[in-house]
């Protein structure tokens, strides 16, 4: 594919490399944000023993206790499960390592939400306890750490679910392997996986317009300022050009091809 926009002359802006200044992808965010929302679906659902859960109702009724759900990463895809999983009033745990976002979700939620530091040891007594793990870690630019390892889920509860949203980036889990809509889960070691690499597939219609929202300011900017103006004046936007006319100008994609990485001031200059 870059062999064929570079011979066409293209200009590929990709959406994952669109980049603020605080280092987020507004373009991929959206994406983030219905899978987070999606996932505490998808784990009451196969919370259900029809699909193989332990026939625990996510949220319980009064008097028998609800699931108890362990989030691990605050970021857009956790806090969102986070968030609808409490709404559907499940025992919810959130996890991660930057403690500014737990100080966040603290704010916000009042205790309903129990925040912890995300270290192995407490990964590992969680999840001992908890009937749904949904795994929502990202490490910019490389693939998602393997925070459980075969052994813990191994030891997990019998009808558990594992929702791992990191997938699309290797999985945070062990034992995880991408899996689609039409087979969305399997079980290893009594314990139930859904690895769905694209689950904002499943909703089109609101993801359609969830990306149209982010993207179409970005296509107006081009549309008005013409390319070289938009570039010049959004250094995110500018971070998106993968290729330019005959040029690779993303050094990863240079490298990952053993292609000439040229930086794209080279090529169009600044305020342009
Ligand atoms: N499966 C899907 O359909 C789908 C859809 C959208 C996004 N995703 C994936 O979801 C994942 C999360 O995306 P996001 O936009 O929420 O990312 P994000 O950058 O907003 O959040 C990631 C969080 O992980 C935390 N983290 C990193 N290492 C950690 C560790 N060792 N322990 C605990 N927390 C850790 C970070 O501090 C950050 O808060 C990504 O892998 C993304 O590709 C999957």
């Amino acid at each position: 594919m870059t062999d064929a926009l570079l011979e066409a002359g293209t200009v590929g802006i990709a959406y994952e490399t669109v980049e603020d200044e605080a280092g987020r992808l507004p373009l991929l965010a959206p994406m983030s944000e219905i899978a987070g929302r999606m996932s505490p679906h998808a784990a009451a659902t196969h919370l259900e023993r029809p699909h193989g859960g332990s026939g625990i109702l996510l949220g319980g009724v009064s008097g028998v206790r609800p699931a108890r759900v362990v989030v691990i990463g605050a970021g857009m895809a956790g806090i969102n499960a986070a968030w609808i999983a409490q709404g559907m009033e499940a025992e919810i745990v959130l996890l991660d390592k930057n403690v500014e976002r737990l100080r966040y979700v603290d704010h916000i939620h009042k205790g309903r939400i129990l925040t912890l530091a995300s270290a192995g040891l407490t990964i590992e007594e969680q999840l001992l306890q908890a009937d749904v793990a949904i795994g929502a870690v990202l490490v910019a630019g490389a693939r998602a750490p393997k925070l459980v390892s075969e052994e813990v889920v191994a030891r997990m509860k019998a009808g558990s679910v594992i929702v791992d949203i990191s997938i699309d980036q290797g999985g945070c889990f062990a034992t995880s392997r991408v899996t689609t809509h039409t087979n969305p889960t399997y079980v290893t070691h009594g314990v139930v996986h859904y690895c769905v690499g694209n689950m904002p597939g499943a909703v089109p219609h609101t993801s359609t317009y969830a990306l149209t929202n982010a993207t179409l300011p970005y296509a107006l900017a081009v549309a008005r300022k013409g390319l070289g103006g938009a570039l010049g004046d959004d250094p995110a936007l500018a971070k998106g050009v993968n290729v330019y006319e005959q040029n690779v100008t993303n050094a990863a994609v240079a490298e990952a091809h053993g292609l000439p990485f040229t930086p794209l001031e080279h090529l169009i200059p600044s305020g342009a």
